[in-house]
């Protein structure tokens, strides 16, 4: 028996809340330990869909504890707006299963502001990123920059006017800089007196709570959100997410330390997408890009901005195997390529004349790779709903052993559908 860390091995929607939500039936407490409400999480249970950005996906499963850990960046009126609207879907979410960590950092107004005020002007420049304007980055900034407002906050309010102060010294400057209005001390103080009283009935101590759990022999899960290569250092830097998305960083944004990580369950979809900018080297803007993303209905979760989509690149998954230690993946999305004739898998990539085997970390020299592919046979046959191997069809298998070789990790779970159920089971990650 193990904790697990599932985490996207891709640039993110590869399918980790359907996983997450499917093995917490295992687990007793589900952890998020970055990101924020930048993320969106997608599960299907008999017909009904839930839409998780900041709350973990174990939380409609009556009985277990979802917890929020130090290393999220939590905006409080989106925790207070995604409690109610799963409510009113008859998910009752209250201290009893929710814990959210004191330490950490909160998301400001403020900092929405900046992150659309900077991708606004970088538009025009053409250098945007692509964010979803949530303010993750600008609140991330702010906790590295020692000026965060953090939950604990909230409930100390001798203290909380000389942070305000210290937060505005700072984005005022900017504010001024950048021709906008400068945002009061009151302002502030009103935004936070107006969220405290909602959100400090689930703070906690999160690394002392799963300290004793995890002494007590409870099953932990760890959710991430993004994907490798959208970590701010190993992913497509500058078009990536503020914080670490790699599995290491599930000890760090939660409090536990790294030993009782155990298996690290790597979500990878059976082809690519990645929405907002950046380099894709295998991306397709051709019929067959266009037939994944309608079968796949790849739009985002958060901004409903349509995923550009590509074939499978074994390269990149291979990279993220090394940076997260993955132990095992489960594939998803297999079912979407039902249908084509055949199928290309990316294996390395040529820069400048010269075969390499992983991404280059320079800008320049990720724009300007050019993937080398090998071709396999499709299959006709439907596999949507597949639950055991045996309802694969031989090509579908030769695909998901060719992909396991060329990433260097086996299968562990594989799915077939949106739905909780649609899910084959190889290897049990609790008990591996
Ligand atoms: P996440 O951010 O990694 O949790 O992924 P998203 O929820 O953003 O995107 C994954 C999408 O694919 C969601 O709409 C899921 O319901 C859907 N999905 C997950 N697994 C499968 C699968 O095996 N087959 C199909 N067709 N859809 C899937
Ligand atoms: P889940 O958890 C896909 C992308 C944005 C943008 C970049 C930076 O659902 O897989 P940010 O707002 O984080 O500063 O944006 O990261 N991005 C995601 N892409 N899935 C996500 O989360 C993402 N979260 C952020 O599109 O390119
Ligand atoms: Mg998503």
């Amino acid at each position: 028996m193990t904790n697990v860390v599932v985490v996207g091995s891709q640039w993110g929607d590869e399918g980790k809340g359907k996983i997450v939500d499917w093995l917490s039936e295992r687990a007793d407490i589900v952890v998020r330990y970055q990101g924020g409400h930048n993320a969106g999480h997608t599960l299907v249970i008999d017909g009904t869909s839930y839409k998780l950005s900041l709350l973990p996906s174990g939380v409609v499963r009556p009985g277990k504890m979802a917890v929020i850990g130090n290393g999220v960046v939590v905006d409080p009126h989106a925790l207070i707006a995604e409690i109610e609207k799963l409510a009113g879907q008859g998910v009752t979410i209250t201290p009893d299963n929710l814990r959210v960590a004191d330490n950490a950092t909160l998301i400001l107004s403020l900092h929405r502001e900046l992150d659309a005020m900077r991708e606004d002007a970088a538009s025009n420049s053409g250098t945007k990123i692509g964010t979803t304007r949530r303010g993750i980055g600008p609140a991330y900034e702010d906790k590295v920059g020692r000026r965060a407002i953090r939950v604990m906050d909230l409930a100390d309010l001798d203290s909380l006017p000389g942070k305000v102060d210290r937060i505005l010294t700072h984005h005022n400057a900017l504010r001024r800089g950048l021709g906008v209005a400068e945002v009061s001390h009151q302002t502030i103080m009103d935004e936070l007196t107006s969220v405290a009283e909602r959100v400090l009935p689930f703070r906690d101590t999160v690394w002392l709570f799963l300290d004793k759990e995890r002494r007590r022999g409870a099953r932990i899960l760890f959710e991430g959100a993004q994907g490798s290569l959208l970590d701010i250092d190993h992913g497509t830097y500058p078009f990536v997410t503020s914080s670490n998305t790699v599995a290491g960083q599930a000890a760090a944004g939660s409090g536990m330390g790294p030993g009782a990580l155990g298996y690290i369950l790597g979500i990878t979809k059976a082809y690519t997408t990645r929405v907002g900018e950046g380099p894709f080297p295998t991306e397709l803007k051709d019929e067959i890009g266009e037939f994944l993303g309608q079968k796949g209905h790849e739009f985002g979760v958060v901004t409903g901005r349509k995923r550009r989509c590509g074939w499978f690149d074994a390269a990149l998954v291979r990279q993220s195997v090394a940076t997260n230690g993955i132990t095992g993946i489960a594939l998803t999305k297999l079912d979407v390529l039902d249908g084509l004739e055949e199928l290309k898998i990316c294996i390395g990539y040529m820069l400048d004349g010269e075969q390499i085997d992983h991404l280059p970390a320079s800008q320049g020299a990720q724009a300007r790779v050019e993937p080398i592919y090998i071709t396999l046979e499709g299959w006709k046959e439907s596999t949507v709903g597949a639950r055991s191997w045996a309802d694969l069809p031989a090509q579908a298998i030769k695909y998901v052993r060719q992909v396991e070789e060329l990433i260097g990790a086996p299968v562990a779970l594989l799915s077939t559908s949106p739905e909780r159920d649609d899910t084959i089971l190889v290897t049990d990650p609790f008990e591996d």
